[in-house]
């Protein structure tokens, strides 16, 4: 008899879907004829790459053995204190080399805090939509998920503030707040200064953490845009802050940071010494060198304007395809348009096979990034990858989907 090793897994285990995402990209990859706006990865032809051959090579003669061994588990020192002067440079907040974290990308940092904070039945407030890999992780952890909806200007603060008076009349706190304040994922909306102080105000008066996810913000299309961290607003220290080189390096890198609370530092530290001791300590020195040519914010001014266009090449064809009964974000950043196509009986889920079979193009439906299910008239489409002329024409075809059916 074979062995039934799947009856030994822990529920939260059982519990896992396979990404939406990740099955259908599977599907289209061996579909040549199909245009993609599904997958959110960063266009590989824009990776640093001849800088980042030259600092490889600079960081193994100049820091040799202690490149590739053992570090400590928040980060090494040398890449924790120019970060935090980069982060003040760039961010506005001061935050002690002692209280970052550097995680492996900031998916570690996600599943760093629900671990350290989440037992099974705690309420934890997102926006709705959000990011999907965050909700997958804090549900891991037992979370019961409450979603706030968004409009252009973010998270709408007043009906979250409605949430929480509700919550506190049934005796229940929140463990924390999750949000991404600029060029969101997958909502595309940037929050306005008027919401973030709302937010932060809130934050006090009910005693709450927020735990803010920032990957985007390093390079905004629009100048004007304010995109002031909450951890700069917030004077209190409630604001667990993360970032990561992602989208503005390469993810292979699989670097990203916590720029903690003084009081959680030290247990976050701990909690992450069981996940993996650290993060590449090679990958935290090419950080380092990154960090002392400048290259971060070099290569960020170069993505601005190869992402701008994409950006501009998606909207532009929104408005000339996309009938007027669709509600789109207007992104300043990031990779992504959200869609609502408020039209009865529209469902993007149900739409998805015909979408790719009959008008071949792709997007990814956007029911899964609402907590409560909902959305099932919404869809993400990813400007990132395809150059523009093949986004416009991604676009035309979904415009064609969504007036046919
Ligand atoms: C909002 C958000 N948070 C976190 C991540 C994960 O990033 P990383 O590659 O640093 O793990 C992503 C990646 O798409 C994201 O969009």
């Amino acid at each position: 008899m074979s062995p039934r090793f799947t009856d030994l897994l822990t529920p939260a285990a059982k519990s896992i879907k396979a990404s939406e995402i990740r099955e259908l990209l599977r599907i289209i990859r061996a579909k040549k004829d199909v245009i993609s706006l599904a997958g959110g990865i960063p266009d590989p032809r824009y990776f640093p790459l001849d800088e980042l051959e030259d600092i490889m090579r600079v960081v193994i003669k100049n820091y040799g053995a202690y490149s590739l061994q053992y570090s400590e588990t928040k980060g090494v020192i040398e890449l924790r204190e120019p970060l935090a002067k980069y982060l003040y440079e760039t961010k506005g907040f001061r935050v002690d080399a002692e209280e970052i974290i550097i995680t492996s990308g900031s998916q570690q940092g996600l599943d760093l805090i629900g671990r350290t904070f989440i037992s099974p039945g705690d309420i934890v407030i997102t926006e709705s939509p959000s990011y999907l890999a965050a909700l997958g992780v804090f549900r891991f952890y037992g979370a019961k998920l409450i979603g706030i909806p968004i409009d252009e200007n973010g998270m709408k603060v007043e009906l979250l503030e409605e949430q929480l008076r509700k919550l506190r009349s049934e005796g229940v706190k929140p463990k924390f707040i999750y949000v991404i304040p600029v060029a969101q994922n997958p909502g595309g909306t940037t929050m306005s200064r008027d919401r973030k102080r709302y937010l932060v105000e809130l934050a006090s008066q009910y005693d709450l953490l927020l735990v803010e996810d920032d990957p985007y913000s390093y390079f905004v299309f629009d100048p004007t845009v304010d995109t002031t961290p909450l951890r700069t607003i917030d004077k209190e220290g409630r604001v667990i802050y993360m970032s990561t080189v992602s989208k503005i390096l390469a993810p292979g890198l699989r670097i990203g940071w916590i720029a903690s609370p003084p009081e959680l530092a030290r247990r976050l530290e701990l909690v992450k010494q069981y996940m993996d001791l650290h993060s590449p300590t090679l990958n935290q020195y090419i950080l380092l060198e990154a960090l002392k040519r400048e290259l971060l914010k070099k290569h960020a001014t170069r993505l601005v304007e190869v992402y701008r266009e994409k950006r501009d090449a998606m909207i532009s064809a929104i408005e000339e395809y996309f009938p007027d009964y669709v509600w789109y974000s207007r992104p300043v950043g990031g990779f992504f348009v959200f869609a609502y196509i408020n039209k009865p009986g529209f469902n993007a889920t149900k739409l998805m096979h015909t979408a790719i079979e009959k008008y071949k193009v792709a997007y990814v439906p956007g029911q899964s990034f609402h907590p409560d299910g909902r959305g099932e008239n919404s869809m993400r489409l990813s400007f990132s990858y395809p150059p523009p002329e093949t986004i416009r024409e991604g676009i035309k075809r979904i415009g064609r989907l969504i007036k046919e059916n």
